[in-house]
């Protein structure tokens, strides 16, 4: 009896809702002091969307909500004056506090999603630039690795665009929580994504390159020294990207209506910089190996482990951490990739394939199957906080030929054309042709073609 009356008592203030957002039935504690926590299901569950829409209805023009947007005429509204939440700052939106008197849990819950997004761009932008330095350093090393042509350059968009990747990573290692079956649901990086693709601009603010930069263009070895410099113009577009969310309810609607926001944002604490900047290390080495010439040639069908078996002309016996056996990488599905520069067909460029896993730069598959970005731009994509294409270096695959004749008269690729000494003899007298530290034909198959390897 007693504890029947102390239910009944506590209903109307801890009601209990049921929610599906994850794909089952829950109750849950949607309450500001829910014994449970904040849960990314009571957005839903409190019908947010529909609480904030009508709240700007009744009270939005009382409220100043066109000057002043609507966090900011949420908050002040609500006698919080002295919070500023749409801006990144170091301290001027506290968390909610558990003494204040809330209406509602959707007032509790409204105050606290405005709270997460402002605490989730503050620490994403702290964790750009507390990696910044270190990343900065680990592309110029890329860049004296590789060795591209002092002038070699790229645009600052291009940058930009990558740099735009990393709330693609950030929003990942933030607001994913385990979901049924092992998966990971990306509740704040799929909200992110709904809010940028509301607002058609909002993407390109995102990543537009700086308006006071006087290069549109940045030479590859400059970049390692100006990064502090470029994530400072990616920090401000950042800025405007989260002040348009906070101002304007639909997109702040669409950035929580996941619930993402609706838990406590600090997981972003650890992000470490290797991983936020590990797409800019991809694609400045792909940078570097473009203004190079180096392209990545496929040897399709062709395994390199088993084709070793067959001939002395190449050794590959074990496949190193990484997937590759010298200057080979296997994709596991019977293929075969290596580095090709048509100018300089006696490289191997083993000791690049070692340095770019050792290093951690880039996995292999990342700078070898690239057939669908071969010379394209990196290109942000808003659905996916990504970037297409950030590898677009050239890639060429072999068109081997089982015959001497049919070697030196069918082209060595299928869509790239014949490096300029494809097809040279070996000496006027033999009929033994030079080929590529890359080239994996079948006419390195001993005694039966007559072929000999160029460093030979
Ligand atoms: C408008 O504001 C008042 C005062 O805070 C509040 O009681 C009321 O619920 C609000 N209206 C709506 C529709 O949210």
């Amino acid at each position: 009896m007693m504890l029947w009356c102390t239910l009944t008592y506590l209903l109307p203030l801890f009601s209990t809702v049921a929610a599906s957002p994850v794909g089952r039935e829950l109750d849950v504690d949607c309450s500001p002091d829910s014994s449970s926590g904040l849960k990314p299901e009571c957005w839903a569950a409190l019908e947010m969307d529909k609480y904030i829409t009508d709240w700007m209805a009744a009270n939005g023009t009382a409220a100043g909500c066109d000057t002043l947007g609507f966090a900011q005429c949420y908050l002040q509204f609500n006698g919080l004056t002295t919070l500023t939440c749409d801006r990144i700052t170091s301290s001027t939106c506290p968390p909610p506090s558990s003494r204040f008197t809330y209406s509602s849990n959707q007032h509790f819950y409204a105050l606290w999603n405005i709270y997460a997004v402002y605490q989730f761009f503050t620490q994403y932008s702290q964790a750009l630039s507390n990696g910044a330095s270190l990343a900065g350093q680990t592309v110029d090393k890329i860049v004296a690795t590789v060795a591209p042509p002092i002038e070699a350059q790229q645009p600052a968009s291009s940058l930009m665009n990558i740099l735009g990747s990393t709330l693609g990573v950030a929003s990942l290692f933030t607001g994913a929580i385990p979901g049924d079956a092992g998966t990971i649901l990306g509740l704040i990086q799929t909200g992110l994504s709904q809010a940028l693709l509301a607002k058609k601009n909002l993407p390109e603010t995102l990543v537009k390159p700086s308006q006071t930069a006087d290069d549109r263009f940045i030479q590859l070895g400059d970049i390692g020294s100006s990064l502090a410099n470029l994530v400072k113009d990616y920090q401000n577009n950042l800025l405007e990207t989260v002040a348009s969310i906070q101002r304007d309810h639909t997109l702040f609607t669409a950035a929580c209506g996941q619930g993402g926001f609706s838990q406590r944002v600090t997981a972003s604490l650890t992000i470490q910089s290797a991983q936020l900047y590990r797409q800019l290390q991809l694609f400045i080495l792909s940078s570097a190996l473009k203004a190079n010439g180096i392209v990545s040639a496929k040897s399709t069908g062709v395994d390199a482990l088993q084709f070793a078996t067959q001939t002395d002309e190449i050794s590959c016996t074990a496949l190193s951490p990484g997937g590759f056996c010298n200057q080979w990488w296997l994709d596991g599905e019977g293929n075969t990739y290596s580095f090709h520069n048509p100018g300089d067909t006696r490289n191997t460029h083993i000791e690049l394939t070692k340095t770019i896993v050792q290093e951690e730069w880039a996995t292999l598959d990342q700078v070898f199957q690239i057939e669908d970005c071969a010379g394209k731009e990196p290109e942000f994509d808003a659905a996916s906080l990504g970037v297409r294409c950030i590898a677009t270096h050239g890639f060429c695959e072999w068109n081997y030929q089982p015959t001497y004749a049919e070697t030196r008269r069918e082209p060595q690729f299928k869509n790239c054309p014949n490096d300029p000494k494809w097809g040279y003899l070996c000496s006027s007298w033999e009929n033994r042709l030079l080929v590529p530290e890359s080239y994996l034909g079948p006419l390195l198959i001993e005694g039966r073609f007559g072929f000999e390897r160029q460093d030979t």
